[in-house]
């Protein structure tokens, strides 16, 4: 039997965590090619009244617009925060507060500006070279995302994003390059981030524009692009095996537990369901084959996934090291006509009365993230990382300089409580990146001030300010916490 353990093991990776198209700015330099991410246009979440006001989707139409009027709308993730220019002061920011881990993403679009090209782009290698030596300078090992929330547009014009399987070999491309290129460099790796979302943003997960698919299929399509990553990340992970022997690859979803509103059995059985549509992803991924639950789910829903011979030979070559998670919120289901389409949405109709909201709604539920570790672990029993969970709040500078975020504190400190209770409760967990280590854009709304970080950076939602960093009193905590391995909280 296990030992118990409590408290965070030794060498426990603590960080944070990021994305290229939230971050790094420069849309246009370095060679880059544009991606999917450059054409979320901000919409004012205070002129239509609505908070959280996603910018996830973008249909054919929009995107001609966009580019045949660019000067009429905002882009904030073509800004970021200058991360691209600013890199070396925002990892010292980083090495200070203690990191031993930083979670960042490789731009497709830098390294295979249309994902087409036979031969990569010099430039932007370059670019991820130099911030991987930076982290080296202050001993912080790198976890790679390789592909989060964005490619090339050129692939969504091409070829609707991976409803085709064409990218495949794509892809492929991209992560041999990208693991010769920086084998003696990373040794942690995400191929997709959150690939559960697909069942939300068909864009924002799969590059895919809606309106080009029959809505009658639009399951059906979500499937086959999902079957489509799933290969495509099961080939990275072979090809890691043999480029970089070392190295971990792991997949990720969004994690969002659904607990039932009642005791009913109808409403824990949907609960259950919801649950399984969300890791069916980590358990293809993780397990190496399609789950038996999702025949019926198919067959029930008209869904036809197309398989090659070979397929589910590659799928089982090709399972992951590790399961890591971003975790923000639970959810309540019920029994009713819709659930399923619920499951895995960061919206849900049905609030639960026992939880305090965050001021973008989102239930904050800091025993929900030892549950579903404690879940994950006894399905999988392979290591787990949580590689993304903050709290998204509105910050004030004040005259001095100084950020009072007693309320992110609050967060995080209650969330790494429950991790320090599930690594008792005999999870084998590897490490924690916050989200949003450094305020960046915000993923849903393209907003700058639904702020993450330990790092205030002075920039408003339409990209003003003086991009000057500033610690907030969180970093300060978060240093204690990294430099006590977790035991002063
Ligand atoms: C995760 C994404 O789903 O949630 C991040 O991986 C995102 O990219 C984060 O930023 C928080 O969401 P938002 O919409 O508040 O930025």
């Amino acid at each position: 039997m296990k030992e118990l353990q409590t408290g965070f093991p030794k060498g426990f990776l603590w960080g944070g965590a990021t994305a290229a198209n939230q971050i790094e700015g420069a849309y246009n330099e370095g060679g880059k090619g544009m991606s999917t991410s450059d054409y979320a246009a901000y919409k004012d979440p205070y002129a239509t009244g609505k908070v959280d006001n996603f910018t996830f989707n973008v249909t054919s139409k929009e995107l001609a617009e966009y580019k045949e009027n660019e000067a009429n709308y905002l882009f904030p993730k073509r800004w970021g925060i200058d991360f691209y220019h600013r890199y070396e002061e925002d990892i010292a920011l980083f090495a200070e507060m203690g990191f031993k881990t930083f979670r960042l993403s490789i731009s497709w679009a830098r390294i295979f500006p249309t994902g087409l090209e036979a031969e990569p782009n010099e430039e932007g290698l370059a670019f991820y070279d130099k911030v991987f030596d930076t982290c080296a300078k202050y001993g912080i090992e790198p976890l790679v995302t390789m592909s989060h929330y964005e490619m090339p547009i050129a692939l969504t014009e091409k070829y609707n994003g991976w409803a085709s399987r064409e990218l495949i070999p794509l892809f492929d491309k991209y992560a041999r390059v990208l693991f010769n290129r920086y084998k003696s460099k990373v040794t942690y790796w995400i191929t997709f981030n959150e690939m559960n979302m697909n069942l939300n943003s068909l864009y924002t997960g799969a590059g895919i524009l809606e309106d080009l698919i029959d809505p009658e299929k639009k399951l059906e399509v979500t499937y086959q692009a999902s079957h489509h990553q799933f290969l495509a990340s099961a080939l990275a992970v072979k090809a890691a095996r043999e480029i970089m022997p070392e190295a971990k690859v792991g997949c990720m979803i969004n994690q969002i537990e659904s607990y039932a509103l009642t005791t009913k059995p109808e409403d824990q059985l949907q609960a259950l369901k919801s649950n399984q549509l969300n890791m069916f992803y980590p358990d293809v991924q993780a397990r190496g084959e399609y789950p038996s639950y999702m025949a019926r789910y198919f067959a029930d829903n008209n869904i036809h996934v197309a398989m090659e011979e070979g397929d589910e030979e590659i799928l089982k070559a090709g399972k992951v090291d590790y399961v890591a998670i971003s975790y923000y919120m639970s959810h309540v289901t019920e029994a009713r006509e819709d659930a399923s389409e619920l499951a895995g949405s960061f919206d849900s109709p049905i609030k639960n009365e026992h939880l305090e909201l965050s001021q973008w709604d989102w239930p904050i539920d800091p025993i929900g993230l030892r549950i579903s570790l404690m879940k994950l672990y006894d399905r999988y029993e392979i290591p787990l990382f949580v590689c993304e969970n903050g709290l998204g709040a509105k910050d004030e500078l004040t005259e001095d300089g100084k950020i009072h975020d007693e309320y992110r504190i609050d967060y995080i400190r209650k969330h790494v409580e429950q991790m320090k209770e599930a690594i008792k409760d005999g999870v084998d967990l590897m490490g924690y990146t916050t989200w949003g280590c450094i305020d960046l854009i915000s993923c849903g709304t393209s907003q700058m001030s639904k702020r993450y970080g330990f790092i205030y950076v002075d920039q408003d939602d339409k990209g003003q300010g003086s991009l000057t960093r500033y610690r907030k009193d969180s970093f300060n905590w978060y240093k204690e916490v990294i430099a006590s391995n977790g035991e002063v909280l």
